[in-house]
């Protein structure tokens, strides 16, 4: 990979030292391009039916990137607006019922504590918490009737127990893989888990409104298909007899755009064309060159694992983002933390980090 090449093709890097992936990767121009370029036709051309035929293929040709992006088969990677989007259709599909127990930890993201506390509310669900590191030793075969956590945590940048994939085979997993696709190299299919929902917008780098969900094909049979409409349908024109899909577009989000399909996809296409390990391997270097320098400098680091996440403690974060904003770096604050967190890809380069340990 030539990461100055790669680098090149991002547009918020001739302001800023953009290290904030975790929330939005950078867009690539290429995006942009493709995404303009859409939006365009159809207001000239109008919205018929050739804008529908590319729209659906345009669709598959996301799930292809992302799936690659993952270690998965195209046909169990459903395509959806985000990461959130994906755990809440898994909640609601497993069916869970008063007085099933679920097992999260305590400082997982609202995209998954909001969903699994309506639950809890709606369906009479109990929750219990354990830290990530140890929510495979926690869970209980009998009592737990559904384990769902970060893959990668967002405040930390700490992983989940590799030990978790030994508890997937006796109690369902769902994995947040917002902090996971796009910025660590795995194959979801051994992870453990049932599903794995994430994101396209950040570590794919693609428009806000795309996202991924990874089904686990010998678990779709048991998931109800709690929003089949016209695209998650094999036969839409059955009307009451239509069947959903039996792939993951049965968990496909209702409605994707051409325009914003487009875009996600080239912007998958430029992570793909600089080579995915390539990609990994480039950012992991950046964020232990962080870590030791942030280390250096006397800042405590946040236990975390090999993840593209380094957050650190300060007193006052939200200054620190300021401070870090007026010099063109940007980083954030993470709420109800003492962590400031930089987000660190491929994208990054040395100079993006001489720039914030400067700030600092
Ligand atoms: C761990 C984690 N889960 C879920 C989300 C929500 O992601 P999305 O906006 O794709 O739904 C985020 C966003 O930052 C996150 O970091």
């Amino acid at each position: 990979m030539d990461p100055v090449a790669l680098r090149e093709q991002f547009p918020v890097f001739e302001r800023t030292a953009y290290l904030n992936a975790g929330s939005c990767g950078p867009l690539p121009a290429a995006a942009l391009r493709a995404g303009a370029d859409a939006a365009l036709r159809a207001a000239e051309d109008g919205r018929a039916l050739p804008y529908f035929e590319a729209m659906f293929a345009a669709g598959d040709t996301v799930r292809r990137a992302y799936a690659r992006a993952i270690g998965a088969e195209a046909q169990d990677v459903a395509v959806t607006t985000c990461t959130s989007e994906g755990l809440t259709r898994m909640i609601s599909a497993l069916g869970l019922r008063a007085g099933d127990e679920v097992l999260t930890a305590p400082d997982e993201h609202p995209g998954l504590l909001g969903p699994l506390a309506a639950a809890r509310r709606h369906l009479g669900i109990t929750i219990r918490t354990a830290p990530l590191a140890d929510i495979a030793a926690a869970a209980d075969v009998g009592r737990t009737k559904l384990v769902a956590c970060s893959h990668v945590n967002w405040t930390t940048g700490a992983l989940a127990p590799t030990s978790l994939a030994e508890v997937g085979r006796e109690i369902p997993v769902l994995l947040d893989g917002a902090q996971g696709a796009g910025a660590l190299a795995f194959d979801v299919g051994a992870l453990g888990c049932f599903a794995y929902a994430a994101a396209g917008q950040k570590w794919m780098c693609g428009p806000v409104g795309t996202g991924m969900l990874w089904v686990d094909p010998a678990w779709r049979e048991r998931l109800a298909d709690i929003t089949p409409t016209y695209v998650n349908l094999a036969t839409p024109a059955a009307g009451l007899d239509a069947e959903p899909f039996q792939d993951a577009r049965a968990f496909d989000a209702p409605a994707l755009s051409l325009e914003i399909l487009l875009a996600g996809a080239a912007a998958a296409g430029v992570l793909a064309h600089a080579g995915w390990d390539a990609v990994f391997a480039q950012a992991q270097m950046l964020c232990d060159q962080l870590v030791e320098a942030l280390t250096e400098a006397g800042c405590e680091v946040a236990p975390r694992g090999p993840s593209t996440l380094v957050s650190w403690t300060d007193p006052d974060p939200a200054a620190v983002v300021a401070r870090a904003t007026a010099a063109g770096v940007t980083v954030r604050p993470l709420p109800g933390t003492p962590y400031v967190r930089a987000s660190v890809g491929a994208w990054n380069n040395e100079a993006d980090l001489e720039r914030l340990l400067a700030m600092l």
